[in-house]
């Protein structure tokens, strides 16, 4: 795959050390270009991962015009986004964006269409979907171990000192973290969300400007639910950045703490008493993934083009989980129960 990458800022490091240190990557894709308003930033990836002969340049056309790429690698800022998605997909370019997907959820429909009429793939970095922790999980869930799944719990506590743009934002917490534990639910849940009730707070104390908080119960189309906690001035005891997770079924609950190996799972063993025993569920086999988190979206984006299959985070699944993220917003706002638009 001959690829051009737009944006170098911070992410692109993890983008190119994960292609470098990727044998089934390092072998498949060939960086032929990179783009950035700043072309220093450009010119400075090229040359600091050996792309010595890549194009560079600050013109995302006339650096696809020149170096011919089968797709683009968008990480630019997600204002940026729809534009330089939509540049890249009318030139006929395949394209893998950061997330989110768009700043807006009429820019995400906008840019489905595009791709749709473009026929070429718009696949977006959900890198939790690729950890074999939450695989396991999955696997738990779908497995039937537990029962039917009636309730979906994710906590995410961290107190993150970033700086930056993220302490000017509004919704600082929904719109730039919490579309990946969003996904993270959709991915393990057998049903889709179809309304939300979120209160979002900017708590006593917070460095950041706007809602750095958030609670969210989103109800599923089968009845179930699934519940957000999250904040980003919780000082003192932090999750993982994957969230620690409850999944209550039928018959049992599991938990997972975000980690590799952070799984159990019990049942009950009696329906009659009051306080039945529980005994453990035999978890299925740690797994091995051809390659985890931004690697293995890239590698699934690489797949997914050399076989027409869908990709695994394809913008028509991706957008669902987005919608979640403005209707949580909507509904802070309002103080209504919200639908989902999609
Ligand atoms: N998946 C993850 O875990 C994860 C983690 C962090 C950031 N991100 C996402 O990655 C993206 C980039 O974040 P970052 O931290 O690298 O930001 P950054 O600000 O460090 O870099 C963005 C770069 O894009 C360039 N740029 C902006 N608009 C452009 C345009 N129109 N054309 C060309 N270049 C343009 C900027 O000059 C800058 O160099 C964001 O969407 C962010 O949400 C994802």
């Amino acid at each position: 795959m001959r690829a051009v990458m737009v944006g170098c800022g911070a992410m692109s490091n993890g983008w190119l050390k994960a292609i470098r240190e990727t044998p089934a990557l390092n072998e498949r894709v060939d960086m032929v270009g990179f783009v950035d308003l700043d072309e220093t930033a450009a010119k400075r990836q090229a040359s600091e991962y050996g792309y010595t002969s890549a194009v560079t340049g600050s013109d995302l056309e006339a650096v696809i015009a020149e170096a011919k790429p089968d797709a683009v690698f968008d990480l630019v800022i997600p204002g940026a986004r729809r534009k330089v998605a939509a540049q890249a997909l009318n030139a006929g370019c395949h394209v893998l964006s950061e997330k989110p997907m768009a700043n807006t959820l009429p820019e995400a429909k906008e840019l489905l269409q595009i791709a749709q009429d473009a026929g070429k793939m718009h696949v977006i970095i959900q890198n939790r979907r690729h950890l074999p922790g939450i695989r396991r999980l999955k696997d738990v869930i779908e497995s039937g171990a537990i029962g039917e799944l009636t309730a979906l719990h994710a906590d995410f506590y961290i107190g993150a000192h970033f700086g930056g743009f993220r302490e000017e934002m509004d919704h600082v917490l929904l719109l730039d973290m919490a579309i990946h534990t969003f996904d993270a639910a959709r991915f393990l849940m057998p049903s889709e969300p179809v309304g939300v009730y979120c209160q979002e707070t900017n708590p006593e104390g917070s460095w950041y400007k706007h809602g750095a908080a958030a609670n969210a119960l989103f109800d599923n189309a089968d009845g179930s639910v699934f519940t957000y906690r999250g904040s980003w001035v919780a000082e003192g005891a932090n999750t993982s950045w994957e969230s620690s997770w409850r999944a209550i079924g039928t018959k049992g609950t599991a938990l997972w703490d975000g980690s590799t190996d952070g799984l159990s799972a019990n049942v009950t063993t009696s329906a009659t008493d009051f306080m039945p025993a529980v005994e453990p569920v035999a978890l299925p086999d740690p797994k091995t993934l051809p390659a985890e988190a931004h690697a293995g979206v890239i590698l699934d984006f690489v797949e997914a083009v050399e076989t027409g299959r869908t990709a695994l985070t394809a913008n028509t699944d991706n957008i669902k989980s987005l919608a979640m993220v403005f209707a949580a917003i909507d509904s802070a706002e309002t103080g209504a129960r919200v639908k989902l638009d999609i």
